[in-house]
């Protein structure tokens, strides 16, 4: 099966898939609100120093797993290490699963938004925090009922992925993510004037990039460690999938550093797009306030600029075209090992479990205003807790999954395939690698501590990663 494994048709296809992947809802709806509450200029720096200490580091070991191995994110793990290493690789399948559910989900409530803003605009202008919570099933008489709208967009969303993902991986995955892509960065830069061309956007571009680093506590290094894992799409182990259609030929510490800069620079223009604008708009105390922040605070911030209907609808598409490429590279993940563990035909995986996932995402949608359901957490600080069941599928991921398979990536890499096998897959076809002593000290050492600390954090002490 191995020898007719699918490839990248080019180098750029791959780093645009790749880079894809890592820019998401992440980049554009979380990294703004968490660049402001940490500090502006003072996050930016921190999240830089994570991203280079840490993201570069697993993003290459992930690839190169996966490119050693040519298997999929369990198989992986068997072939280069041993069958008991398997869990790390059932943690990604597990955790991808459970963040597709809810991603397509958010996906198709910006579906929503783009027809919402073609069509409908004045009615999310005069009202923007009831037509959010209508579209979830939550209306302003206290009355609810189930958010079939949002679902049937979310149906939509799904849709899409699954026709990208069944076309396969270099004619439909390669070829979306190339146009989608430069589409993205296209209307990030249209984005991006409008923003800092805002009387009174002045504020907050300061704001952006100054230090004041009496703000940053423990807190604010853990916000950005957790946010460049999900930004970055490391810990999930999709990028061992996507490291597993790569030509030996290519060089991966120049692709991973090329993928790390583009989803950085993504995350950061968004910042400097979303702060600004909002201080220029609605005041500074609303970045990034509250779970529908990219659909209610945003819509009084297009409301007050010249040209509100077509920003609003270009950033909705923006952020469909991030969703998009995301979700796809989570499908794909789990796609390639259903077919490759179990023998199934690709066509029947993908929408076999798009449609379970869509289904369980229906619960995440609900639970945000219709449904009651709870999920059930535990940690040090709280004991046991009962939160709504939409936040407990993000605890489940962010908090304890993204963590733990991340952390059994650094032990594979680091203890049982060992850096030098690492070291080997990288310079394989004579590729150079000066920085292969300081890989070995960050993989064995500075990145299982990190995300250790990230662990215990998170369930002995309280401090939220999200
Ligand atoms: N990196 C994506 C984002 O920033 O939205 C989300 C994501 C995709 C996380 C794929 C994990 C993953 F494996």
């Amino acid at each position: 099966m191995e020898n007719n494994r699918a490839q990248w048709s080019s180098k750029i296809g791959f780093i645009l898939a790749a880079a894809g992947s890592a820019v998401g809802l992440g980049n554009i709806w979380k990294f703004p609100g968490r660049a402001y509450e940490g500090g502006g200029g003072t996050f930016l720096v921190i999240y830089l120093a994570v991203v280079i200490l840490l993201g570069i580091p697993l993003m290459m070991t992930e690839l190169s797993i996966g490119r050693a191995s040519q298997a999929n994110i369990v198989g992986a793990f068997s072939k280069l290490g041993h069958k008991k290493c398997e869990w790390i690789g059932w943690i990604g399948v597990v955790g991808a699963f459970v963040i597709t559910c809810y991603y397509s989900h958010v996906g198709g409530w910006v579906l929503r938004y783009v027809f919402g803003y073609l069509t409908d605009a004045p009615a999310i202008f005069a009202d923007s925090t009831g037509y959010f919570y209508n579209m979830l099933g939550y209306h302003g008489d206290g009355t609810t009922s189930l958010p079939w709208v949002a679902m049937g967009f979310a149906a939509a969303f799904m849709a899409i992925n699954a026709i990208v993902i069944i076309r396969g991986v270099e004619s439909g995955v390669e070829k979306f993510n190339k146009v989608g892509m430069p589409a993205l960065f296209l209307l990030l830069l249209i984005l991006l004037v409008r923003a800092v061309t805002l009387p009174g956007s002045r504020e907050g571009l300061r704001y952006m990039v100054t230090m004041d680093w009496g703000r940053v506590s423990f807190q604010t290094v853990l916000s950005a460690l957790g946010q460049a894992f999900y930004s970055l799409s490391i810990g999930m182990a999709i990028l061992i999938t996507y490291g597993s259609y790569l030509s030996k030929k290519e060089n991966i510490v120049k692709s991973t550093v090329i993928i790390c800069l583009m989803d950085t620079l993504v995350a950061f223009l968004a910042g400097f797009i979303i702060v600004p604008a909002v201080f220029a708009t609605v005041g500074r105390d609303q970045v990034g306030k509250g779970g529908g922040f990219a659909f209610v605070s945003l819509a009084k911030v297009f409301e007050q600029m010249p040209g509100s209907r077509v920003f609003g609808v270009l950033f909705y598409l923006l952020l469909l075209f991030a969703a998009l490429t995301s979700c796809v590279s989570l499908i794909e993940g789990i796609v390639a090992f259903l077919t490759e563990r179990f023998g199934w035909q690709r066509k029947g995986a993908t929408i076999g479990v798009c449609v379970v996932m869509f289904l369980i995402g229906c619960l995440y949608t609900c639970t945000q205003a219709a449904l009651p359901l709870k999920g059930i957490w535990v940690d040090a600080v709280g004991g046991v807790t009962y939160p709504a069941f939409c936040d407990f599928m993000e605890f489940f991921t962010d908090r304890l999954m993204i963590p733990l398979c991340a952390l059994g990536c650094c032990i594979f890499a680091g203890w049982i395939w060992k850096p030098e096998s690492v070291i080997a897959e990288i310079t394989c076809e004579g590729v150079g690698f000066g920085w292969a002593g300081v890989y070995r000290v960050l993989i064995r050492y500075v990145a299982p501590l990190a995300i250790l600390t990230i662990l215990v954090m998170s369930f002995g002490a309280g401090v939220t990663l999200s």
